[in-house]
């Protein structure tokens, strides 16, 4: 978040608020979430794109990927910044829908939709359908020949880019669940499929090559790729196809090792890569769009944790390791256990001039790979009822969030000049009781 620092008492302060006061006023664990730092964000990557595309196609789209955290407050604040909706199942689009989000600016996506979600987003009038198999063209058809409707269609394409990332979130090469392959001819025959069914209206071509990737190259291969098949569309079919989606997946920072390209550069480096492909391919550069959600939400928020127990442990070289367990973990931040996440923590409640440790931040939950954060220094003098910051939450964490061993879901808190907010309520005891009917 932008509008961190540390207030008179050494506490961290957000948004004007310090996280004593958030503590207090919401308890803990909560996500902390910066409004003014998502806006900005949200934002910059619309400027960004906009500018880099406005001379070649007149701007670009850039869609909020909802799956990264989604309420109705985020859905309102990415859409009056200029984002479009970018959704994965009925019920990720019935947030951007309850929270008013013009259905026209929104998208479904998903490998294995059904028809009620199909029959949902048509009925919606949702700008785009994301057909992610050969199946799914008839049925998106069908759905929509029933509804008298016709079907705004992007056909996704596995474009075979081995992004550097860790292999579950990597979405382009081609053994794995989602697209249509690009090398076997799928893809081609699955936008002559599209072409041939008068109740869907193909607009374009759709890649994703993964997640939290910091080189622009893995974007840049696809981009040709799907031009080259744009261009074959058009020769085969005599179809221009409007758009051109180059997806998500941009990395943001989660510790210092990280150093990601700012959107101006991003959305440059993309630019001149669609130029040049479509020159030598002789076609009219189509109006591009993306999604990112990570880069655009992750930054924006912190979880706010209360230190209970530590515990010393000597390691085989003598050094020693402080576990400091917190009152949340991996209910509500899974991405260390699940994907080896690295991210930092810090004593947010006061200044410390203790020399720090090597901390690893542990959860509640009862197994040991319960980790928030694998290792970190921190304050030597760091105990019970000590506030602690885990930065970069906001992305795939309140999104993932369990409540395992019948822990509550924290809320989500915005903050913004000097007051806070809650977005999202704390679940209760009584709400998880409330499915257990017997
Ligand atoms: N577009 C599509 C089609 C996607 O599948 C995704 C992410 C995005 C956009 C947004 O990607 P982003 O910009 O947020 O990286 N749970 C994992 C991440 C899964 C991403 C799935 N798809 C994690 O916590 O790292």
């Amino acid at each position: 978040a932008r509008t961190v620092r540390r207030d008179g008492d050494g506490a961290l302060e957000v948004g004007g608020v310090p996280v004593t006061r958030l503590a207090a006023e919401h308890g803990t664990p909560a996500y902390v979430l910066d409004e003014d730092d998502l806006r900005a964000r949200a934002r910059g990557f619309v400027e960004a794109f906009d500018e880099a595309f406005a001379d070649l196609c007149g701007g670009a789209d850039v869609y909020y990927a909802g799956k990264a955290f989604l309420c109705t407050a985020v859905a309102r604040w990415v859409a009056e910044e200029g984002m479009l909706l970018e959704t994965c199942t009925g019920g990720e689009m019935a947030v951007g829908l309850r929270a008013g989000v013009d259905p026209a600016r929104m998208a479904l996506h998903g490998n294995n939709k059904s028809d009620a979600e199909i029959e949902r987003a048509l009925r919606a009038g949702l700008g785009r359908i994301v057909v992610d198999s050969s199946p799914e063209v008839d049925r998106v058809a069908d759905v929509a020949a029933r509804l008298g409707v016709r079907a705004p269609v992007l056909v996704r394409v596995t474009v075979g880019v081995e992004a550097h990332t860790h292999s579950y979130i990597a979405t382009a090469h081609e053994d794995q669940k989602f697209g249509l392959p690009l090398s076997t001819g799928e893809a081609a025959r699955a936008a002559a499929a599209v072409i041939a069914r008068p109740e869907l209206d193909l607009r374009g071509l759709h890649s994703h090559i993964g997640s939290q990737i910091f080189d622009v190259e893995g974007f840049e291969v696809a981009a040709r790729r799907l031009v080259r098949l744009h261009a074959q569309v058009q020769r085969d079919h005599g179809v221009v196809l409007p758009e051109i989606d180059l997806g998500g997946g941009f990395g943001m920072a989660y510790t210092t090792q990280h150093q990601p390209l700012p959107p101006r550069e991003l959305a440059q480096g993309m630019a001149r890569v669609v130029a040049a492909a479509c020159a030598a391919e002789g076609v009219d550069v189509p109006r591009v769009s993306v999604e990112p959600g990570r880069a655009v939400v992750g930054p924006s928020t912190f979880t706010l944790y209360t230190a209970g127990t530590t515990k010393d442990v000597v390691l085989d070289g003598g050094q020693t390791r402080r576990y400091v367990a917190v009152d949340g973990g991996m209910s509500d931040n899974v991405r260390t256990a699940l994907y080896s996440a690295d991210y930092s923590a810090t004593l947010a409640s006061r200044r410390s001039d203790a020399p720090p440790v090597l901390t690893r931040v542990v959860g509640k939950h009862c197994e040991s790979g319960d980790i928030v954060v694998m290792d970190e220094f921190m304050a030597g003098d760091l105990g019970a009822g000590d506030l602690v910051a885990v930065p970069g939450t906001g992305a795939y964490c309140r999104a993932l969030a369990s409540q395992y061993n019948h822990v509550p879901r924290p809320p989500v808190v915005a903050v913004s000049g000097g007051v806070s907010r809650v977005l999202v309520r704390r679940e209760t005891e009584e709400d998880l009781l409330a499915l257990d009917l017997g």
